[in-house]
């Protein structure tokens, strides 16, 4: 089988200064595609800037003899960015959406600051990318994004309750871009990585970081972003070379006639059944409009036991 190529495409990558986004822009460089190296150069809690990383990360791209400019702007002004390529280069065909920050702090003690650079960051400036590359995809019907989240977005994470908000808010962003892209060869897709860099480095040992290089997580984003893919609006994990993805699920859950014995004690009753993912079989929904069909089975459902229920507590509700 041949290599995966990228020949004649531009590819716009945020944050390739470093970790994940520089092994990115080798990569794709690499393969033959002309790279955007943007990087603010800042510190990992968001402070400062320095051109020096986005340079550095040229310059070893242009040594191996690939095609390569800096841009040195904040994903905040990611018109800017996407100018970049276009006086460059003239086009844009891959946006890789990877510009990121921690301010880790318990939520009590979260400042105000904490919460807004995260939030500029991570959701404003990914919108702001896609939103000035959105209409060179459209008009040449070809567009390829990745936007980056986090197991934090899709699980939690102590202590992080302002990028796990943010991470989260990028899966919404992705969906619905997926789906308006569809009809214009757009297609959008989300990556939740794991890696050793600055960001991890405080929190991983010597060996889990060599064991999770950011090299590992190039593939699944080759993949993703070739012309040849099909997938579109999905969720995947990738880390020290385990590749996955995630869907949503949703317990069969309980059916309510909908009059006057649908109460909190019906509910109540049903609390098992509600949250069953055991006994009968999940559904993994993609969209709203299977909830609507619900509406009618649920007019034949039995009803429900009104006033005569105990809630947790015993107590007739
Ligand atoms: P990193 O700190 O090595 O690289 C991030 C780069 O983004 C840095 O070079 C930084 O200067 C740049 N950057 C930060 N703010 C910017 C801004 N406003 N404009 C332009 N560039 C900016 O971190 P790493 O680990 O490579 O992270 C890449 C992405 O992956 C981030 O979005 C991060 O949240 C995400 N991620 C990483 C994980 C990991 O295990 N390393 C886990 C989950 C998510």
């Amino acid at each position: 089988m041949s290599e995966l190529r990228y020949d004649n495409q531009v590819v716009v990558i945020t944050g390739a200064g470093a970790g994940l986004g520089r092994a990115y822009a080798l990569f794709f460089a690499s393969r033959g595609a002309k790279v955007v190296v943007n990087d603010l150069g800042g510190s990992g809690k968001g402070e400062g800037n320095d051109t020096k990383p986005a340079d550095a990360v040229v310059s070893e791209i242009r040594s191996a003899g690939g095609v390569a400019v800096a841009d040195h702007h904040s994903v905040t002004s990611g018109d800017l960015i996407i100018e970049t390529a276009i006086k460059n280069f003239g086009r844009i065909d891959v946006l890789i959406n990877n510009a990121g920050i921690l301010r880790d702090v318990s939520f009590r003690n979260m400042a105000q600051r904490d919460w807004d650079l995260i939030m500029e960051v991570h959701v404003k400036g990914a919108y702001k990318c896609t939103r000035a590359a959105w209409p060179y995809f459209r008009k040449q019907k070809y567009g390829r994004v990745i936007n980056t989240s986090s197991a934090s977005g899709l699980f939690g994470n102590f202590g992080q309750t302002n990028y796990a908000a943010a991470k989260f808010a990028l899966v919404g962003f992705t969906e619905t871009v997926a789906l308006e892209g569809k009809k214009y060869n757009i297609q959008a897709n989300v990556l939740a990585p794991g890696a050793g860099s600055r960001l991890t480095a405080t929190v991983m040992t010597p060996e889990v970081l060599a064991a999770m290089s950011p090299v590992y997580v190039v593939p699944l984003v080759a993949v993703l972003v070739h012309s040849s893919n099909t997938e579109t609006g999905s969720i995947f994990e990738a880390a020290a070379g385990t590749f996955s993805k995630i869907r949503w699920e949703r317990s069969k859950g309980a059916l309510f006639r909908p009059d006057d014995s649908f109460t909190a004690g019906a509910v109540v009753r049903m609390w098992e059944e509600i949250g069953d993912f055991e006994k009968e079989k999940p559904e993994h929904p993609s969209g709203s409009a299977d909830m609507i069909a619900k509406l009618e089975e649920a007019k034949k459902a039995p009803r429900g036991d009104g006033d005569k229920t105990l809630d947790f507590r015993g107590k007739v509700v």
